[in-house]
């Protein structure tokens, strides 16, 4: 059933729908745990104390980030196994930030270059803990990574650093397109290239603990045995991008911007309360339009400024009153989460809670 949206609310608002929320996260889980996989959530999408509790609550092992800055405030709320999947270049300030956060949690972090790894042994000389270390692979999204023939040397460097390497690391961003074979393709590319660099480090005698891969599209296309971790972000909420690619249903959608109509300016078209501003602007080629809209399937959010969204309605579909409230599913969700200082989580059509977004602008 399509997020029903409670009165009153003081639109554009982020409404979570905790019920299909929890199913989401209980379903992921269940796959992870049939399937043999440690679970690792990217915090990323949600980056949001209580979300975060739920996840860890039905099974999964600690949360993945991407900034020091996200992995600050979960340590801070009492998350204590937290890994930056991400390969950081460690200035100064970092320096400070990552040693401290070494001494409070139980740290994994990516590393993909022979500089970043002997910058990182530096920063964590003499740290209280020792971090983990995971040498993220390019598995055919080509944007950071090395390639499995290359993990050795980067392994053998963060070693000579003084750091413990446990495995590999890879995200397989392909997966992401129109075509649904992309998804399957992906998942084999991640597991022959993470075996590769696996073979490689064990061959230098390195104990390979972790081969961490997954993304939500490629959610049910993993095979036992190759990857043993898994790091989805998007599918606690799921998004139109995610609907477009045939990964989740309507009924899976958790999060919708809350809009009000503020124009109809003709029978063809209307305008919403929210743009950019709170939808974000990401848009996959394979998506139509600037966002989904549960309650008008058939029209199209066919523009989108910093504070309207113009939705464009086919020949004889009548759109919605002025002064209506209707939902916008995001094209990509991690962008308006970011964008949102409070998530207002509903059940039933009613609030339940509001949620701050706790790690909102940790960007760094
Ligand atoms: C390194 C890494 N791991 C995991 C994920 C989660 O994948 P998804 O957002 O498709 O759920 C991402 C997303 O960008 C990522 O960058």
């Amino acid at each position: 059933m399509a997020i029903q949206l409670p009165g009153g609310l003081d639109t554009p608002a982020l409404v979570v729908d905790s019920d299909v929320l929890d199913r989401n996260i209980s379903r992921m889980a269940e796959r992870s745990r049939s399937g043999g996989f440690a679970l690792r959530p990217h915090a990323k999408t949600h980056k949001c104390i209580q979300i975060a509790d739920r996840q860890l609550q039905v099974g999964a092992f600690g949360l993945s980030v991407a900034t020091i800055g996200e992995a600050e405030v979960f340590a801070r709320n009492g998350v204590d196994d937290l890994f930056i999947a991400y390969p950081l270049w460690l200035d100064a300030g970092k320096v400070q930030r990552i040693r401290r956060l070494a001494d409070e949690v139980s740290l994994r972090v990516g590393v993909e270059s022979i500089e970043g790894a002997q910058r990182l042994g530096e920063a964590l000389r003499g740290s209280a803990r020792p971090v983990e270390v995971l040498i993220e692979i390019d598995s055919g999204a080509h944007r950071t990574g090395v390639r499995p023939h290359a993990a050795a040397l980067v392994g053998k460097t963060v070693a000579d650093a003084g750091l413990d390497v446990v495995g590999v690391f890879t995200f397989p961003g392909h997966g992401y397109g129109h075509d649904t074979q992309a998804r399957e393709r992906a998942a084999r590319d991640e597991e022959r290239v993470l075996a590769e660099a696996a073979q490689e480090l064990r061959s230098l005698g390195f104990n390979m603990r972790v081969i961490s891969g997954g993304s939500t599209p490629t959610v049910g296309q993993w095979r036992q045995g190759a990857v043993n971790e898994l790091r989805p972000g998007v599918y606690v909420f799921n998004d139109a991008t995610q609907l477009a690619m045939g990964v989740c249903s309507p009924d899976d959608l958790a999060l919708a911007a809350a809009a009000t109509v503020i124009s109809t300016p003709a029978a063809d078209r209307f305008v919403l309360d929210v743009g950019s501003k709170t939808l974000g602007s990401d848009r996959s080629p394979w998506v139509t339009g600037h966002g989904y809209l549960p309650g008008f399937p058939q029209a199209m959010v066919s523009g989108l400024w910093e504070h309207h969204a113009v939705v464009g309605l086919p020949d004889g579909v009548r759109g919605p009153r002025l002064g209506s409230v209707i939902a916008v599913v995001p094209n990509h969700v991690c962008t308006p989460v970011n964008l949102a200082d409070e998530l207002v989580v509903v059940r039933g059509g009613e609030v339940i809670d509001h949620w701050p977004v706790a790690a909102r602008g940790a960007n760094t």
